[in-house]
């Protein structure tokens, strides 16, 4: 019996060894990454290396879709797809035989893990890289953590938290097994109109680039572990600045304006933040789709900047050069002039993979062309550890999303990110005490909208809204609620009369307002991508509400909830206290009872302007000066709100602003310090964000009248003193000449330091370079 174990033993390690004998080189982890892709590709057939270019909706989302949509439904939708004509099991076959690379919108691990193992029954298998937007935490799965978003995020200027949220994002996806964040969005949000404000970080192009490099490295850190995900800089470019302000219009605009406004972002974030991932955008940019635009793929990002990584198209977009642009008479041609422009990947559908074959095999694409997008997705895949890593499990799942320690990161994130805009004779904090009875009203007041766009409902214990949060905040109160429905554009009047009638028994008004995110009521919302607007106004019946409110005499408090800017003109004007808690995530309700209630002092600063109505868009604090040389008549042609305001409920003062040289050399390298003293002058602790902006007094080419170069979050306690230091390093005094040299030129500089974009908030200092 013994010999008989034995020789049994035997066998199988004979066995085994020579299994591993005969494992190829790509599935061994501890070749390098370079020829582990290069026996790979040696092993592919023009089908498979297609199919790693090939993405496709997930198998849940395309049937559920393929049941409710309609033919006109699937033409414009960029966020619902299913392909008519293709069935689930199709989709299952070229999942078993490796012609899909990539699937997106999969919102569960079960779909997850259940796609991958279809992959892993093809011959090669190579894992799927299941992409999704976890923009502000992966908010569109079930029980995931749900941040705030970006625009709220900027307007914390806390870069540190951007990471963090970031890290525990790609923990939460890849304990989904998610491996791919459609996110950092860096574009320049330039327009309100435009309905993804909320996904960006902002007006201000050194804010963005900051926070989108920390977001960036926070997915990926150096993308060689199964704990990193691949983070996506998108999208490139020229989307936030189309010419009515709408997703996917064209973009005019000038090659300094791309260089000195909307570039720095990605190239930082591809630089800085790790470079293996964009996506293009969808309009066309001076007339040339960004999707099969070689300047843009080709020359700027992967021969100016050095781009190492894979391009991904966005939704359809190649195919929007057919139906759109016109710039292709057919997809075959559109997909054609793709790739040949430096398209890596689809998104998404069955045709590509079929018309790429046939392109090659006609000679039209050099297979070399196609195996050099095989190479840049392969080397992630390896990367990443997901042939060692395809799947993960219930366990790790439950144990790390929305973990005690995230959930701190998303309630301290939404506390920082919410702005005090105004607050009238210190109404603010509010006194428990004095108002006893408070009506609490508006279509924010009481529902999951609070998380913002890109977030499918959650588990109601998950999400605080404003009610939950103030009910919990302050017990002695008691809250009169009167629901005004979610929906902006149907408002009842009925229920807004019945909220004037209910304050006349209360002591004071809390009204929350603003837009309408959720996405799914894609068709009924009023912000959000594919959801722009032609003013800043409130939807529906909310400024009555807010005025009939204010009007009764009790005092009112106006809470915006809103990625976008809003021209909240009457509550500027009349209502004493404005909060703008942008999107502020599962926690929201808490934190902005918390500010309400003085149980947090809000620091908040606005990361973009807020105009008074439309018509004044262009009022981004970092304008040329020549923008208000002739200010339009019969208005007021100061921003409502400007970048970098925010009120706290302690006062701080900036004096003695310093800087070390009168003058510098102009040799590249001799930086200058400016140094400035802040003081808490009022009663409480508090945290201000201190702005430092530079101003070129005279250039060669017209420059702004003010930009921001650094800041600093800086704690202070009632009484308190800091001096703070801030090195200019002559890259922040760079911009493009004549010729589109980046340059520095000689003459004066005015340092500019304070508590906000307001000429009236900031301290001066000049120096010259020789
Ligand atoms: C959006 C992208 C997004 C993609 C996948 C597109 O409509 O523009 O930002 O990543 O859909 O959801």
């Amino acid at each position: 019996m013994k010999r008989i174990l034995t020789l049994a033993l035997a066998a199988t390690t004979l066995h085994a060894m020579s299994a591993k004998k005969e494992q190829p080189l790509y599935k061994n982890p501890k070749a390098s990454v370079a020829q582990r892709v290069d026996d790979l590709l040696a092993r592919m057939t023009l089908e498979e290396k297609v199919g790693q270019m090939n993405q496709l909706v997930g198998i849940e989302h395309f049937k559920e879709n393929s049941a409710a949509m309609t033919a006109e439904e699937l033409a414009t939708n960029t966020a619902s797809a299913f392909y008519p004509g293709v069935t689930v099991q199709d989709m299952e076959d070229w999942t078993r035989r490796g012609l899909v690379s990539s699937f997106l919108h999969v919102l569960t691990l079960e779909e997850a893990n259940h796609l991958q193992r279809l992959n892993m029954q093809s011959r090669l298998q190579i894992p799927l890289l299941i992409g999704i937007d976890a923009i502000h935490g992966n908010a569109k799965c079930k029980g995931n953590t749900v941040y705030p978003t970006n625009i709220g995020l900027a307007s914390s200027f806390d870069v540190d938290m951007a990471y963090k949220i970031a890290r525990q994002t790609a923990e939460e996806m890849r304990a989904m097994n998610m491996h791919w964040n459609f996110n950092p969005n860096v574009e320049v949000a330039r327009d309100g109109r435009w309905g993804r404000c909320g996904e960006t970080f902002g007006e201000d192009p050194y804010l963005v680039t900051l926070m989108g490099v920390a977001t960036n490295k926070g997915y990926q850190r150096n993308l060689d572990n199964a704990q990193d995900v691949l983070g996506c800089v998108k999208h490139f470019v020229g989307g936030s600045y189309a010419i009515n302000g709408t997703n996917g219009a064209p973009c005019d605009v000038s090659e300094r304006t791309l260089r000195e406004v909307f570039f720095p972002p990605f190239k930082a974030a591809i630089q800085q933040g790790g470079d293996w991932n964009v996506m293009m955008s969808h309009n066309e940019l001076n007339g040339i789709p960004c999707h099969t635009n070689s300047w843009l793929m080709n020359d700027v990002l992967r021969k100016q900047w050095g781009f190492k990584g894979f391009v991904v198209s966005d939704w359809m977009d190649i195919e929007h050069c057919v139906d759109q642009h016109r710039t292709a008479a057919n997809n075959k041609e559109a997909f054609y002039q793709s790739i040949m422009a430096g398209m890596d990947m689809h998104m998404h559908g069955p045709e590509w993979q079929k018309a790429v074959v046939e392109l090659v095999r006609e000679g039209r694409i050099p297979e070399s062309r196609i195996d050099e997008s095989v190479r840049r997705i392969l080397t992630v895949k390896f990367r990443m550890g997901l042939f060692e890593h395809p799947y993960s499990d219930v366990k790790t799942r439950d144990r790390v999303i929305n973990d005690p320690e995230h959930k701190c990161t998303a309630l301290e994130a939404s506390r920082n990110s919410i702005v005090l805009l105004k607050n009238a004779n210190s109404l603010l904090p509010l006194d428990a005490q004095k108002y006893k009875k408070v009506l609490v009203t508006g279509i924010n007041a009481n529902d999951q909208n609070i998380m913002g766009d890109w977030s499918e409902p959650q588990p109601e214990e998950q999400v605080w809204t404003v009610l939950r949060g103030l009910r919990s905040v302050s017990p002695t109160t008691e809250f009169c609620f009167v629901d005004q429905g979610w929906d902006p554009r149907n408002m009842s009047q009925a229920q807004v009369d019945a909220a004037v009638q209910a304050a006349k028994d209360c002591d004071l008004n809390i009204v929350c307002c603003g837009e309408y995110m959720m996405r799914f009521r894609w068709n009924e919302r009023t912000s959000g991508e594919d959801t722009d607007r032609d003013n800043l106004d409130l939807v529906g019946l909310q400024e009555q509400l807010i005025s009939r409110l204010n009007e009764t005499g009790k005092p009112t408090v106006v809470i915006i909830i809103s990625g976008r800017p809003l021209s909240v003109r009457y509550a500027a004007e009349h209502v004493p206290a404005i909060v703008n808690a942008w999107e502020p995530g599962q926690y929201g309700g808490q934190a902005i009872a918390e500010i309400l209630y003085g149980k947090v002092n809000p620091s908040a600063k606005l990361a973009m302007t807020m105009p008074r109505h439309a018509g004044q868009i262009s009022t981004w604090y970092n304008h040329k000066r020549s923008a208000f040389f002739h200010p339009a008549v019969c208005t007021d042609n100061t921003p409502l709100y400007p970048f970098g305001h925010g009120l706290s409920y302690t006062t701080f003062r900036y004096t003695d602003l310093q800087l070390s040289q009168a003058s510098i050399p102009n040799d590249g390298k001799t930086p200058i310090t400016a140094r400035v003293t802040i003081e808490n002058t009022g009663q409480r602790d508090g945290v201000e964000i201190c702005q430092l902006y530079i101003n070129d007094v005279v250039a060669s080419v017209a420059r702004p009248v003010k930009e921001l170069k650094d800041f600093r979050r800086v704690a202070l306690k009632a009484g308190e003193k800091k001096t703070i230091e801030f090195t200019i390093t002559p890259d922040k005094l760079a911009f493009y000449d004549l010729n589109m040299k980046s340059v520095v030129e000689p003459g004066a500089f005015e340092v500019l330091v304070g508590g906000s974009s307001r000429d009236e908030d900031l301290q001066k200092a000049t120096f010259n370079v020789q």
